[in-house]
């Protein structure tokens, strides 16, 4: 089947595109008003994008009445905000997050997490997130008048102490399971993991490695 954009309906559009490019990771977007009101979201048109300078991308669309979610009403105003990455032991806050609260009220009261001071940004980050990356707003791309894209320049990463190894610095991938958005109100958990290095043109040209050459495992 091919689809051409020209012929779909936004709402079509957006169920075809959020279905096919899966998993996508979740960011629970912790944010503050004007008055200093904690603010909590989840977004899945997320991801980083480069390291120098160090940018994650959110897509944020407008509520359904059309207004502004509160989420960039608090960057547009705040220019900081925490991205807060999701596994099982945040779960529920994710989903109760994502519920059209009115925006005098927090989230954080329904969600059963605590916030602790971020490190960098005047945001405070969830306690119990594996890993957060504290963020200041860097750009703010008006695609339509319905939907944003906001960059942010990461100050600083938290990471859980044990999800690091010691020795290597690096994050034990064992350890670390963030939540995976599929489409819809399908979600997943990351399965097996594997190791393969790039190859190398020698090894493509000299020694003859082919595609069908390389297993899974
Ligand atoms: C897992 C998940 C991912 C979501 N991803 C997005 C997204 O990428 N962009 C978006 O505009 N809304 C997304 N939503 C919907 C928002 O979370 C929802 O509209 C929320 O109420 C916005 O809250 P806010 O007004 O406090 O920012 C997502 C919802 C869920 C459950």
């Amino acid at each position: 089947m091919d689809l051409l954009l020209e012929d779909l309906s936004k709402q079509e559009r957006y169920k075809f595109l959020s279905a096919v490019v899966i998993p996508r990771p979740v960011a629970l977007v912790t944010s503050k008003d004007r008055n200093g009101l904690c603010n909590a979201a989840p977004y899945s048109f997320f991801n980083v994008f480069s390291e120098d300078p160090a940018i994650a991308i959110l897509g944020i669309g407008a509520k359904s009445d059309g207004s502004i979610k509160d989420t960039l009403q608090n960057i547009r105003d705040v220019k900081q905000f925490v991205i807060n990455m999701v596994d099982k032991s945040i779960i529920g806050a994710m989903h109760i997050a994502s519920a059209d609260f009115p925006s005098n009220e927090s989230e954080i009261d329904y969600a059963g997490v605590t916030l602790v001071d971020s490190k960098t940004v005047n945001v405070q980050r969830i306690a119990q997130a594996p890993a957060s990356l504290e963020c200041e707003l860097f750009q703010i791309i008006e695609l339509s008048e319905r939907r944003s894209l906001v960059l942010g320049k990461i100050k600083s990463i938290y990471i859980q102490d044990e999800l690091i190894d010691p020795a290597t610095k690096r994050i034990i991938p064992e350890k670390y399971s963030p939540i995976a958005r599929l489409f819809g109100d399908y979600y997943a958990w990351l399965g097996d993991r594997y190791t393969k290095a790039i190859p190398t043109m020698e090894q493509i040209h000299e020694l003859g490695l082919k595609a069908g050459d390389i297993e899974k495992n």
